[in-house]
């Protein structure tokens, strides 16, 4: 684990991979007597910012919850809205990201979405490839549950044509057949807006994660809300299902085995 000192002085841990439930534009827009668009606008702004601290701090993977599968129940314009967003995010940063060493991958169904929107996401991805800064995953049209069920079926594909055996299936064959295959589990799940669920995201790699819960609505989320976050990490105890080493030192079976 790599920490670092907060401006106020107070220690962080930099997680490798942080995810983020950008929850709240639709509130904070509301709050302010905007439209539900200038919300997400905003919330843009906030994506920028986070893209360039998570550079400036170190952190390798930064999964980013743009829009997931239930958020097709939503009314059409603003769906049509988000979706507007995301091209105008990509066609305006995609050199910036690409500036910046930024490996773009997008995790989710491609299924429902436009030609103009899948062309500029392989675009992106194709452009960034060989990059060897932050893995910047955008998760998009994405639910886990999803997911796993296109994993399921690949799975069974490979069983029934004969390409694997059953019994050759195991956890780290699971995660490789995911969206995020190759990309390792977030250290944190963090969401915006007070909301403490997890809306169907990364439901199997968020086994382990250490969650984190802020009240802010996206588009307010900067670079102080961000530190304060690791901070917080910073003071949990992640025991994996063991002990934690201070722990251990006092166990009787560790002073019977000598430690
Ligand atoms: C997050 O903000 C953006 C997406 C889910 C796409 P919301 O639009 O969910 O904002 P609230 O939760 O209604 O405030
Ligand atoms: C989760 O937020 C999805 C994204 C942030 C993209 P929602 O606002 O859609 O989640 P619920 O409906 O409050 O659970
Ligand atoms: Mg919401």
């Amino acid at each position: 684990m790599r920490f670092a000192k907060s401006p106020s002085g107070k220690t962080m841990a930099i997680p490798r991979h942080l995810a983020i439930i950008m929850d709240g534009n639709g509130r904070w827009a509301n709050e302010r007597k905007l439209t539900r668009t200038q919300g997400h606008r905003q919330g843009v702004v906030a994506v920028r910012e986070i893209v360039t601290n998570a550079i400036d701090l170190g952190i390798e993977y930064l999964t980013l919850f743009a829009f997931s599968s239930e958020n097709w129940s939503r009314p059409p314009s603003e769906i049509r809205d988000l979706f507007g967003l995301l091209k105008l995010f990509i066609n305006k940063d995609l050199a910036t990201l690409h500036k910046q060493n930024v490996r773009v991958r997008v995790m989710g169904s491609r299924d429902g979405l436009e030609g103009d929107i899948v062309a500029l996401l392989d675009k992106a991805e194709t452009l960034t490839r060989n990059n060897s800064g932050l893995v910047l995953m955008i998760a998009f049209n994405y639910g886990a549950r999803q997911e796993i069920t296109a994993m399921v079926q690949h799975l069974a594909h490979e069983v029934e044509t004969g390409r694997l055996k059953a019994d050759a299936i195991n956890e780290s064959l699971i995660a490789q057949y995911l969206y995020s295959g190759g990309v390792p589990d977030p250290d944190v799940i963090l969401r915006t807006s007070g909301e403490q669920r997890l809306s169907n995201f990364l439901l199997w790699q968020a086994a382990y994660s250490e969650f984190i819960f802020v009240d802010c609505y996206w588009p307010d989320f900067d670079r102080n809300q961000l530190e304060l976050a690791l901070v917080e990490f910073g003071c949990r105890n992640r025991r994996f299902g063991g002990v934690s080493v201070d722990e251990m030192e006092l166990t009787p079976n560790a002073l019977v085995s000598g430690g």
